[in-house]
């Protein structure tokens, strides 16, 4: 039996082949688990893991023992491998195949991060009927990846009808869900919220969210996604790149929440809306040039105004001051894709192949209303 994993090569993303690692069950040790990962989605979410693979957010430390080498502790630091290829994390379910934790039983399913594998080998370092947690190599990562949960006692999950909306948007509106907390706690009068990557679904799941509160949200997208996101009817007005300079911006107080992580789009916003920015904040990279813009084209006043959210540091916090707003979160969860499956916001795609859903969403040929489901055969 093996371990197939879809890899791809870090510095030139288009570049991908399948890994096959040995994995006997019967050499399990005590505690360990080994579960089939039946299916995930991939959305640019999980493109932009790859282009965050690095320092300082690290996603390529999750699987990197998947890709060979030798041991990662030294020292009681991670020390990041020289793996020319990289394993991008993905949200999915497993079943458990073989178990040896008295805690976790054969034949469950649990929703997590998973590697884009057939299948994967766990230790919990803390195992429960409602869940397992695994400790990584690397314990600087994000706490939040790091729980599988059984759909028995998920309060997310509702069946297997849910599932394919669970992969797409449980991550994304979660994300949305405490953006527009983020947005609520800071920004107490503000005008208008820009969103760019306006079609992405961690945008309009936010745009969702701030409606709900009577914010005024504006989309920015690109000419080719600009009637999808009208479609929606969760944007005030939709703008594509080229007509930013059409905003409402005099004595206008407004924030901009970043999915595009665009250097032109944020020199164009800069430009026009000047001092009023009140906060660019930073949440994607759909787009992935802001890194490797020239930062001094923009002005003083722009740099100093953005910022960075990564939410599973924004959720921690909120976690620790309010111990219901999980609860909150998932209702909010509930409503929000219930008016998704009404309106028909997102349509699933199930029958393309890893290699054939990767290549789409790393050349941005994917429809922003299709979420794609596939999985490592
Ligand atoms: N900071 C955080 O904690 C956090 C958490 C969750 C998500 N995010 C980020 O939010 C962003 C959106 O994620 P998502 O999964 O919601 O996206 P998605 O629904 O898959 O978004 C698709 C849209 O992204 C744009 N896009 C995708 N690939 C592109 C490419 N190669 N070139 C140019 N545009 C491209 C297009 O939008 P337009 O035409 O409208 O530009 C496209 O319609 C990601 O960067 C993700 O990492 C951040």
């Amino acid at each position: 039996m093996s371990q197939r994993c879809f890899a791809v090569t870090k510095d030139a993303l288009s570049r991908f082949k399948t890994i096959s690692n040995p994995l006997a069950p019967a050499s399990l040790a005590a505690n360990e688990i080994l579960l089939n990962i039946d299916k995930f989605a991939f959305t640019a979410n999980n493109m932009t893991y790859a282009h965050a693979g690095g320092p300082p957010l690290n996603y390529w430390h999750f699987y990197d023992n998947l890709c060979g080498g030798e041991g990662l502790l030294q020292h009681e630091s991670y020390v990041k491998k020289v793996n020319a290829v990289g394993i991008i994390p993905v949200w999915g379910f497993g079943t458990v195949t073989h178990s040896r934790n008295k805690h976790v039983t054969e034949g469950s399913r649990h929703y997590g991060f998973y590697p884009m594998a057939s299948s994967i080998k766990y230790n919990p370092s803390k195992a429960s009927a409602p869940s397992f947690t695994v400790a990584r190599e690397d314990p600087e990562l994000a706490a939040v990846y790091n729980t599988y949960l059984n759909t028995e006692t998920d309060p997310f999950y509702s069946g297997s009808a849910c599932e394919n909306v669970m992969m797409v948007y449980r991550p994304l509106f979660l994300t949305s869900f405490f953006l527009d907390d983020y947005c609520a706690s800071k920004f107490k009068s503000v005008d208008q919220v820009v969103l760019t990557s306006a079609s992405s679904k961690t945008a309009f799941a936010l745009a969702h969210q701030l409606k709900q509160r009577g914010v005024t949200v504006i989309g920015l997208t690109s000419e080719r996604n600009l009637g999808f996101c009208e479609s929606l009817g969760l944007y005030d007005s939709v703008y594509n790149y080229d007509n930013i300079s059409d905003i409402q911006s005099n004595k206008t107080k407004t924030v901009v929440v970043d999915m595009a992580g665009s250097h032109d789009v944020n020199l164009a916003i800069d430009k026009h809306f000047g001092i009023n920015i009140v906060e660019n904040v930073g949440v994607g990279m759909t787009h992935n040039t802001v890194l490797f813009g020239n930062k001094s084209a923009l002005s003083e006043h722009a740099r100093a105004a953005r910022t960075f959210f990564f939410a599973p540091a924004w959720i921690k916090r909120r976690i620790a001051e309010d111990a219901t707003i999980m609860e909150s979160a998932a209702a909010s969860y509930i409503k929000f894709t219930a008016t998704s499956d009404e309106k028909q916001w997102l349509e699933f795609n199930t029958t393309m192949t890893i290699e054939e859903v990767y290549a789409a969403s790393e050349s941005n040929s994917v429809n922003p209303n299709t979420g794609l489901i596939t999985r490592v055969i």
